[in-house]
């Protein structure tokens, strides 16, 4: 294992390294977006170059389909390829029925979109995403420009008749600017600290006008696998309700480990 990484990161590493081992050759593969999604990117793209892997990907922003085609995959739209064989991606927090919420690096719209388009979902994810109840982590909405201080305004307004502990929400930044989407959209981040019907919260926030999409991802992931800092892993399946659990060895690839900068 590469030494000069952080636990969380061989964690991410090694939760990568085990979800690219469920990819075989002819695979639509939709690509995630974020630093566990690079891994995987990284690893597929070291399986196309060494191992003669033959896939096309869907990536979910322009930062995955610029280091897939770096590292050698094939990057095809969602349109094209129609449906996925399996959607790869990481989460900023999963529980125990593998409800998500995602969107910390801005990418939830396409990911949803690409995600539901999967014949299954594999979330790859350090062990400290996992939590009892969504909501920690500020949850975020992909909002359109026009009116957005409006929107926030009814979305803090109608916070108060939901099931959450804060109600709070700012808009996303980009240094002194607001951050923009790969759709020309902002992010508003909700600080609700504990999300107690995330099925419904999900339904009402999307119900809203200028609320394009939500990070709650409900009943659409599969599989989580969980890495951990010392090459463990463990796969749980929440449809056949399988716990699975391993350790991977590995060792330092040059070529994978060089730049890596998502
Ligand atoms: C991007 C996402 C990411 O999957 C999520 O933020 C996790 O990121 P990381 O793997 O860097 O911890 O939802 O929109």
């Amino acid at each position: 294992m590469p030494s000069e990484l952080s636990p969380i990161d061989k964690a991410k590493f090694v939760s990568a390294k085990r979800a690219a081992q469920l990819v075989e050759t002819g695979m639509r593969v939709g690509l995630g977006t974020g630093s566990t999604a690079a891994w995987l990117v990284r690893c597929l793209g070291e399986m196309v170059r060494d191992d003669g892997l033959r896939i096309k990907g869907v990536p979910t922003s322009t930062r995955t389909a610029e280091l897939a085609r770096d590292v050698g995959i094939e990057v095809i739209s969602l349109d094209e390829a129609k449906w996925l064989d399996i959607t790869i991606d990481g989460a900023d927090e999963f529980d125990g029925q593998l409800n998500l919420i995602k969107g910390g690096g801005g990418a939830l719209l396409q990911e949803k979109i690409v995600a539901t388009a999967s014949d299954q979902m594999v979330v790859i994810a350090d062990v400290g995403k996992e939590v009892e109840t969504l909501g920690a982590f500020p949850l975020p909405i992909e909002v359109i420009p026009f009116g957005w201080q409006t929107t926030q305004a009814l979305v803090e307004e109608t916070l108060v008749s939901m099931d959450v502990l804060g109600r709070e929400s700012s808009l996303r930044m980009n240094g002194a600017v607001p951050f923009v989407t790969d759709e020309g959209n902002h992010i508003i981040d909700l600080h609700l600290k504990r999300i107690g019907n995330a099925r419904q919260l999900s339904l009402v926030l999307n119900q809203m006008p200028g609320v394009v999409e939500n990070g709650l991802f409900i009943d659409i992931c599969d599989r989580v696998i969980i890495g951990f800092g010392d090459g463990k892993v463990e796969v749980r399946d929440i449809n056949e309700g399988t716990v699975e659990k391993g350790q991977l060895d590995f060792v330092e690839s040059d070529n994978l480990f060089a730049d890596l900068s998502d």
